[in-house]
């Protein structure tokens, strides 16, 4: 199988808070009643992205100018798929979030991506899909809440590169409204390894899973706490703090854990992976 070799991430995109705010509830965790602070949610930010530094790798800063309307704009992980210089951009599923792929869309084409956008199917990016297994070349793809099986095979066809990138795009299904995105259940840690959230997926969605890495099982306490939506750069995986249990499993796996506080964009249904692009 011929592949593009995805190594650490070593260029990540974020998007500034500017415009951060609990203004809709479009997932069980948002509650307009529960604002966030947004002066805190900026200081969260910024010490994410300077942990995100010291463990080796660049950010790429996206100016959310001109999307004051946008207030979920910072979850840049719902940006687009992102493999070699193409990108699969967003169709998002709530209105509230769909004005954002117009931004996303001008920053990827400035820095050289070839973009892709499908109208009639919706996809929201890498919150949704995520590449593992041997070589990087299994997409899964988490569909039953925002995404649209659909896109599996659109994906396939748009992003394999005059066809000599061979990958498979894998759908796993969604069961439980409060793991609405696959990158808050699920979370690849290199070719072979992924911490998982087992009871966020159907059955036989599990099972399936299981076929392409080794699941390292987060408990639901730790699940809660958004331990499954980290950001790996090479050995280290950048968490929400406070899942104890899932540090410590890392740890004896060779992993190196960093807790940083993402209180503010948990308001949202976000942590710190949600607020990232890996941009190789
Ligand atoms: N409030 C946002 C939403 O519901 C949060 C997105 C979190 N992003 C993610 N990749 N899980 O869409």
């Amino acid at each position: 199988m011929n592949s593009i070799m995805l190594g650490p991430a070593k260029r990540i995109m974020m998007c500034k808070p500017t415009h951060y705010q609990v203004k809709y509830q479009i997932n069980p965790w948002m509650n307009v009643k529960r604002r966030a602070d947004n002066e805190r949610a900026q200081k969260q930010w910024l010490e994410l992205k300077a942990t995100i530094e010291k463990c080796g790798a660049t950010v790429e800063v996206m100016e959310p100018e001109g999307a004051e309307n946008l207030p979920d704009i910072v979850f840049c992980a719902n940006a687009a798929i992102i493999r070699g210089k193409r990108a699969y951009v967003s169709h998002f599923a709530h209105r509230q979030r769909e004005g954002e792929h117009v931004f996303y869309e001008k920053w990827l084409k400035s820095k050289g991506y070839q973009t892709f956008y499908n109208d009639n199917i919706r996809h929201e990016g890498t919150g949704d899909a995520l590449w593992c297994s041997q070589g990087m070349n299994t997409l899964i793809s988490g569909v039953g809440t925002r995404s649209d099986m659909r896109a599996a095979a659109d994906i396939r066809t748009k992003m394999n590169q005059e066809g000599k990138d061979d990958f498979q795009v894998v759908c796993a299904r969604l069961v439980d409204p409060r793991f609405y995105h696959i990158d808050v259940c699920f979370c690849p840690l290199n070719e072979n390894l992924a911490l998982f959230y087992p009871n966020a997926f159907d059955p036989v969605s599990q099972n399936n899973m299981k076929n392409y890495t080794t699941m390292l099982e987060v408990p639901e306490k730790d699940a809660l706490k958004f331990a499954c939506n980290a950001v790996v750069i090479g050995k280290n995986v950048i968490l929400h703090e406070g899942a104890k249990e899932t540090e410590k499993m890392l740890e004896m796996n060779g992993f190196i854990p960093h807790a940083v506080d993402m209180s503010e964009f948990l308001k949202a249904g976000g942590s710190s992976k949600c607020c990232t692009l890996r941009l190789e």
